[in-house]
């Protein structure tokens, strides 16, 4: 007879799960909407509100409607945005110059932000890619190889630019060697020592970026064209960890894996390895797969939802970049 099982179970785990005093008191992670980062697209104009197809719920904001969305947001205790800009097709060109435009979107829009919301962190991308007539996130040779050396001067630039306009973290997340290290001596040598990086340091060649890239109109320009020579190959996760190891060692203050889910044992590693600050990005084609179930009536959209952030706190990530947050904030407060 197994000692265990006579006269009763000697352990019994369902005593925890009783009733749900209980299982909130030995819950051990939890979600807040402090946790939650906006994702947010915006274009020029005013009074627009464009949706983007493959993210029902999903819009691209002119300037003007995206402060209100903004400050609606921060009330839902949301603490941060990364800003995503859809560039005018007519200002790209092969080398991105418009990303170093000073009256160019991004700057504009985060000198509104930051005039009306100045308590709410805003986190700026670092890549060339919504200015590029090609679509990839550096500049290319005339057989079209991605210029890893010449891309990151520009995006050492970019990155100062978005600093002095008031982004409180810049975040590179075109995979060029060398660029973190680039960006904190540049950041130095203009006085913004307190300027934060969040580098996507494992950023993974996904299928899951298409609804971003359809967001941004970066999907016409890129065409068949793929970004493997610089983003991760979905088989290796030793690799995560060098490259998180190498952006941690050029100053980076804060890691990011992406994509989420299809990635959460990455998560996991890069934090028990580095136990530095760890973000997970939850992409748009994760998103768009939540929102095509739950609107076929196959999931419930919200559980779902919130099932699925809470995992990738599970999995060590402190905070996650979501489509989904002003939502899930909404749900937390409610
Ligand atoms: C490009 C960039 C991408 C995303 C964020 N920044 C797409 C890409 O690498 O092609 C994708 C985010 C998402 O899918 O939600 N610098």
């Amino acid at each position: 007879m197994n000692p265990l099982f006579a006269p009763f179970p000697a352990a019994r785990p369902r005593r925890l799960r009783r009733d749900a005093a209980t299982r909130e008191l030995v819950r051990e992670h939890r979600l807040h909407p402090s946790d939650l980062i906006w994702p947010v697209f915006f274009q020029a104009g005013q009074g627009l509100e464009t949706p983007v197809p493959s993210m029902p719920g999903v819009v691209r904001y002119s300037i003007d409607q995206l402060l209100p969305a903004a400050e609606a947001a921060a009330h839902l205790g949301i603490r941060a945005l990364a800003l995503f800009p859809v560039i005018d097709p007519a200002l790209k060109d092969p080398q991105g110059r418009e990303a170093l435009n000073p009256e160019g979107l991004v700057p504009t829009c985060v000198r509104a932000l930051k005039e009306r919301l100045p308590e709410l962190a805003l986190i700026t991308d670092v890549a060339l890619d919504p200015y590029t007539s090609h679509g990839q996130d550096g500049v290319i040779d005339a057989q079209g190889r991605i210029l890893n050396d010449e891309t990151v001067a520009l995006l050492a630039q970019q990155a100062v630019l978005q600093a002095q306009c008031g982004a409180d973290i810049v975040a590179p997340s075109d995979m060029m060697d060398g660029r973190i290290g680039a960006i904190r001596q540049a950041l130095e040598a203009v006085q913004q020592p307190y300027t934060r990086i969040l580098a996507y340091s494992a950023k993974y060649a996904s299928s899951y970026y298409g609804p971003f890239r359809d967001a941004v109109g970066s999907a016409a320009n890129l065409g068949k064209a793929d970004k493997k020579t610089y983003q991760m190959d979905p088989g290796n996760s030793n690799e995560a960890l060098r490259e998180v190891g190498l952006d941690i060692a050029e100053g980076a203050d804060m890691v990011m894996v992406k994509p989420g889910l299809p990635y959460l044992d990455i998560v996991y590693r890069v934090k028990e390895t580095y136990g530095v600050p760890t973000f997970a990005y939850q992409v748009s084609g994760e998103y768009a797969m939540i929102k095509a179930a739950a609107a076929n009536g196959w999931i419930d959209h919200d559980a779902v939802m919130m099932e699925t952030l809470l995992g990738f706190k599970r999995a060590g990530a402190d905070a996650i970049l979501s489509y989904f947050a002003p939502d899930a904030a909404r749900l937390l407060r409610a």
